[in-house]
């Protein structure tokens, strides 16, 4: 065969004389062996996620946490929040009504973007990729979010705002 490389070659392509048709070529077994286990790879990780979150369930939110005064948030506002203590994660307030409170987690179920509230459309609003849901119950309208909001009980004494875990205040409805 006759030597493809010359003298002015660099000295590795001497060192090391791999034909370049040799080097880029991937066989369609090569490259389906590589997408099998890329995807056998994926799969296992995605099953880990959903055996975690079914082993360990998330832990609602436990006691009575302060977010602001009544008057600090008008109708048809939203209020953004976090609570100290707890592991970070963003809140949202929204006066739906003078007398009417409703408290979400501000990260998208989607993606984890950080959702609004639109009062004009009395929706909450995902910008990244047009996720909607519901104001009153944070369950999905439109677009991609494949869960509801996880919302907090909102509690109102003494025209000071508080939140509590959903499940908390179910267990004291009920007791
Ligand atoms: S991150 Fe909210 S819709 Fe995609």
């Amino acid at each position: 065969m006759k030597d493809q490389h010359s003298d002015n070659d660099p000295n590795w392509k001497r060192d090391f004389p791999i034909e370049k048709t040799k080097a880029t070529h991937v066989s369609r077994r090569e490259f389906a062996k590589f997408l099998g286990l890329l995807s056998g790879a994926l799969a296992i990780s995605n099953g880990g996620i959903v055996i975690k979150s079914l082993l360990f369930p998330k832990e609602g939110l436990k006691g009575e946490h302060f977010v602001c005064n009544v008057s600090d948030v008008a109708v048809g506002e939203m209020f953004q929040f976090e609570i100290e203590g707890t592991k970070v994660v963003p809140y949202i307030l929204i006066r739906l009504e003078e007398d009417r409170w409703r408290a979400f987690e501000q990260k998208c179920t989607h993606l984890a973007c950080a959702v609004r509230y639109r009062a004009d459309l009395n929706q909450i609003e995902c910008p990244c990729h047009q996720g909607f849901f519901d104001a009153e119950s944070g369950r999905v309208i439109a677009g991609p979010p494949p869960r509801p909001l996880p919302q907090l009980a909102v509690i109102i004494r003494e025209d000071k705002v508080y939140v509590t875990g959903k499940e908390e205040q179910e267990q004291e409805n009920i007791s």
